[in-house]
């Protein structure tokens, strides 16, 4: 949450590739934003609400001319949304931004009070400011500060600090140079001719440049417009590695769509495809670049899958696949909740982390804690480099491209996707599954494009535009699921709630009656998947207990189900396809669903209120 961008430029005004950095970054953190730039008295502005306020703000008041600044987008934590909370924070000769939470902040401000300090602010991140200012100062005294003098007061205030940071920071007397320091707040540098970049992710200047490094928890140092220095946190100054990646700059622009959620509701055939693609080999091995050996993958007694969000509904539905493929054991977790239940996992269980972004807080931490107690953990993630990837054994990465909508969609996709591989992986290696079934999976899972594309259609979504329409002031939502088409029931849900501030469950369709049946009343939509699958019978038995007592009916179901469209209000019609990706493939109209109801209330698509895409705290 809160995203950061600074760049020092050889030449030119920075503020422009500032203010479109924050564009990118906005999914981050939408309340305030603000930027620094060096000029004399190093020039502030601040404004709250989004980024085009911003960029309105430095056209009413421009800043100088600067090739260097810092800039910020925030989601706030300590103290309101307000001008006077945004960043960059001043104190004495420092200017920051900074993501990421100082724990031991009322602690530090209390002693800096004492000593006659003042703060303007509610924020934990102007004391921050204040605190690299003091250990500034004791340098100061000892000899006239330099760049090293920088790291060395930057380097104490870390050890001082409790919590997590990501910081770009401008010292007064030290022009020319940003200082950056990372821990436990994702942050990297962006190298090109033009100069260099300091931000929060790469989608902040993919414009700018495809070479990296990804900073390592601890990492400090410095930018300036032709060179940089990366310390590790004994201030040993280490040779960082520069990584090129490919993503296309046009994927963190909308192509045309109104919003980023359509464009990346839309891209699923092809995220389906380029992830397949590589993580096969032309000879179809399954995963042949992953690192973790048969042998190993044998040596397990079982899996647990730990994520957050729309990846824990991934996960919920990669237990029915792993046990099914594998043969093997699945538990599945809250991240959230798992670390703080001092969970009894060891080295006989595959810990898998899902994450698209790599850097959910409870994520790492829960894989921090598994592997403390000698669990081996393995990762399903959409960016390299990030966080999550260094900190276990391996990676498969999904194959999305950027996702900006804070609505996760083309991820659960590429998620549930490399779930299929893994399990075929982990099927191969315990026996479970021979060549011809794997095959034939993998074969099923190519052809599922076709249907992903039927159901991307226009047709399909303007129907299901006019059923949002028809629905979009109901005041509860019941998405009903059984078998693997409860995750997903789960994921439909949240994505209505996310997006359309609706208030929606997804539940097990059998448990109605064991409780949430007393809640139905006309006001109540009720979409039940039912599709092909054992459970059909059941599902439409549950439906008809929600139908009889007055609830409106959605059906997700094929045309061969003729008792459920008979019962159905609407009807949402899927391809029939191989069960192996009946559940993947009714997601989609789900999403649309809740597009089109957001849409229909006016609500704000892409950055729904109160929620931020990355959640770096816990
Ligand atoms: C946030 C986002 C969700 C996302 C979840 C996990 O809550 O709003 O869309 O599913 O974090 O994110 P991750 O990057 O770990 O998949």
């Amino acid at each position: 949450m809160c995203g950061i961008v600074a760049a020092c430029f050889k030449k030119g005004d920075v503020v422009p590739t500032l203010v479109e950095g924050l564009r990118c970054l906005e999914y981050r953190g939408y309340d305030s934003a603000g930027l620094a730039v060096l000029a004399s008295g190093l020039p502030v502005r601040k404004a709250k609400g989004r980024v085009q306020d911003l960029a309105a703000l430095l056209e009413e008041d421009p800043v100088p001319h600067s090739s260097v600044g810092i800039a910020h987008t925030r989601w706030a934590t300590h103290g309101v949304p307000s001008k006077v909370n945004s960043h960059p924070h001043r104190s004495g000769s420092v200017v920051l931004v900074h993501n990421g939470i100082l724990e031991n902040f009322e602690e530090l401000k209390e002693s800096f009070l004492e000593g006659g300090t003042e703060f303007v602010s509610e924020t934990d991140s102007e004391v921050w400011a204040s605190l690299l200012d003091h250990e500034l100062t004791k340098i100061r005294a000892e000899a006239p500060l330099d760049s090293l003098g920088v790291m060395k007061a930057l380097n104490r205030a870390m050890a001082k600090a409790k919590g997590s940071f990501g910081l770009a920071i401008l010292v007064e007397d030290l022009p020319g140079r940003i200082f950056f320091a990372r821990h436990e707040s994702p942050l990297v540098l962006g190298i090109s001719d033009k100069g260099h970049y300091v931000a929060s992710d790469v989608q902040a200047v993919l414009k700018e440049t495809h070479d990296f490094i990804y900073l390592l928890e601890g990492n400090c140092g410095w930018i300036d417009d032709s060179s940089y220095q990366v310390f590790d946190r004994d201030l040993h100054p280490i040779e960082a590695k520069v990584e090129h990646l490919d993503w296309d700059a046009e994927s963190v622009g909308k192509s045309g769509y109104d919003h980023f959620m359509l464009k990346e509701i839309e891209e699923q055939g092809i995220v389906l495809a380029n992830t397949l693609s590589s993580t096969t080999s032309s000879k179809d091995r399954i995963l042949p670049d992953f690192q973790v050996s048969e042998d190993t993958l044998r040596s397990f007694d079982r899996i647990v899958i730990v994520a957050c969000g729309t990846a824990l509904h991934a996960g919920r539905l990669g237990r029915f696949i792993l046990e099914e493929a594998a043969g093997i054991p699945v538990d599945v977790d809250f991240a959230s909740e798992f670390r703080y239940r001092n969970p009894l996992v060891g080295e006989r269980d595959l810990i898998l982390a899902i994450s698209q972004s790599g850097e959910t807080a409870d994520t790492l931490g829960a894989v921090k804690v598994a592997r403390e107690k000698g669990a081996t953990a393995v990762a399903i993630c959409n960016v390299r480099g990030s966080s999550l990837c260094r900190l276990v054994a391996d990676t498969i990465l999904t194959q999305c491209g950027p996702e900006i909508g804070v609505a996760s969609t083309k991820a659960f996709t590429a998620q549930v996707l490399a779930i299929h591989l893994f399990a075929m992986r982990v099927g191969m290696a315990r026996r479970q599954m021979g060549e011809e079934e794997l095959l034939r999976r993998l074969n099923v899972l190519r052809a599922s494009r076709t249907a992903i594309e039927t159901l991307l259609s226009s047709e399909v979504r303007s129907h299901i535009a006019e059923v949002a329409k028809k629905y979009a002031y109901k005041s509860v939502y019941f998405f009903l699921g059984r078998g693997p088409d409860y995750p997903i029931a789960m994921e439909g849900a949240l994505k209505l709630k996310e997006i359309s501030y609706l208030h929606a469950e997804g539940y097990p369709a059998g448990e109605m009656k064991h409780g949430p049946l007393a809640l139905v009343s006309e006001d109540m939509v009720v979409v039940a998947l039912a599709g092909q699958g054992e459970t059909y019978d059941k599902v439409l038995g549950n439906m008809q207990e929600v139908k009889t007592r007055g609830a409106k009916l959605v059906v997700l179901t094929n045309t061969e189900k003729k008792e459920a469209i008979e019962l159905a209000d609407d009807v949402i019609l899927v391809p029939r396809t191989d069960p192996l990706v009946a559940p993947l493939l009714h997601v989609i109209p789900l999403q649309y669903l809740a597009y089109y109801v957001a849409l229909e209330r006016g609500c704000e698509i892409d950055k729904p209120r109160n929620l931020a895409k990355s959640v770096t705290v816990e």
